[in-house]
């Protein structure tokens, strides 16, 4: 088993096991496979292994110690199959270990994190007031709130956020276009309508998945922005600057995950939401 080596240097060039090797993508849940999708599109000559802690989710409302310590778990079970870079597409994850995951793996493992898209949203912004629908852990983190004092408040931007931990166990039971899913959108959405809100920042990454039903409960007075696109264009610029391209002759690309949790419930919103080919399944 390899050992991460602790911020040691290695300028070695990547070799062709190295670079032939997957990109490895974690989320709690089944969420990522956002992520996924837009990977897919910007490098559709990579592979992806993606690993769903699906006996943990939701961790939206564990506590920052739960989180890093579970996130610390998936991110060395990615290393050890040995993937080549690691995207955390999961806010939450990302808003508690991003740094001290860095620290540890060092230049051994380029890691690559999200955070709400609030400087697009702040940008677009006609009404001044933009919203971020994120999970209570996200909310909590620093991530976000660097950002809004970085970025909203320069600009005089309102930010109002909102939560419900609903949303999430919606997405991975598959009940996200369900009639309970779209009311209790209407619930936590329509203040922030009435408020003036013109921008909803999708600050998970489940969330995407309830695009249609967002539309169902409150129209079109909130334009949607996620993060997906924004990050698989981070991880293209990783892969380059790390040597790690796959290149245009390499092997057909394909998609393998891992579940901590039920693999059938997987299996099927995997063969839902995944466009890649050569799918398999392990238990992590
Ligand atoms: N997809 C995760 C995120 O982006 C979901 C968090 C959760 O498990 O509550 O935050």
């Amino acid at each position: 088993m390899n050992q991460p080596a602790h911020n040691q240097p290695d300028a070695a060039k990547p070799d062709a096991t190295k670079i032939a090797a997957p990109i490895g993508v974690f989320d709690s849940g089944m969420g990522g496979l956002s992520v996924v999708a837009e990977l897919h599109r910007h490098l559709p000559r990579e592979s992806i292994l993606y690993y769903a802690d699906t006996a943990h989710v939701p961790y939206g409302s564990r506590s920052d110690a739960e989180i890093l310590a579970l996130t610390a778990r998936a991110v060395a079970w990615l290393f050890e199959k040995g993937c080549k870079v690691v995207v955390v597409a999961c806010n939450t994850a990302s808003a508690f270990s991003l740094t001290s995951l860095r620290q540890h793996y060092g230049v051994q493992l380029p890691i690559i994190g999200l955070v709400p898209a609030l400087k697009p949203a702040v940008a677009a912004t006609q009404t001044g007031v933009v919203a971020v629908l994120a999970t209570a852990g996200t909310l909590r983190g620093h991530l976000l709130n660097d950002v809004i004092r970085q970025i909203a408040e320069p600009a005089g931007v309102t930010v109002l956020t909102a939560f419900s931990a609903a949303l999430v166990p919606f997405v991975e039971h598959s009940q996200h276009h369900s009639t309970e899913c779209e009311h209790e959108l209407k619930r936590v959405l329509q203040p922030l309508c009435d408020a003036g809100a013109d921008q909803l920042v999708l600050g998970c990454t489940h969330y995407p998945f309830l695009s249609a039903a967002i539309g169902r409960a409150v129209g079109d007075q909130l334009q949607l922005i996620d993060s997906g696109a924004a990050v698989a264009r981070q991880t293209v610029r990783v892969l380059i600057e790390h040597g790690l391209l796959r290149p245009v002759h390499a092997e057909p690309a394909c998609f393998e995950y891992a579940v901590t949790g039920d693999p059938e419930r997987a299996a099927l919103m995997v063969a839902q939401w995944v466009a890649l080919p050569f799918c398999r399944v392990s238990v992590a």
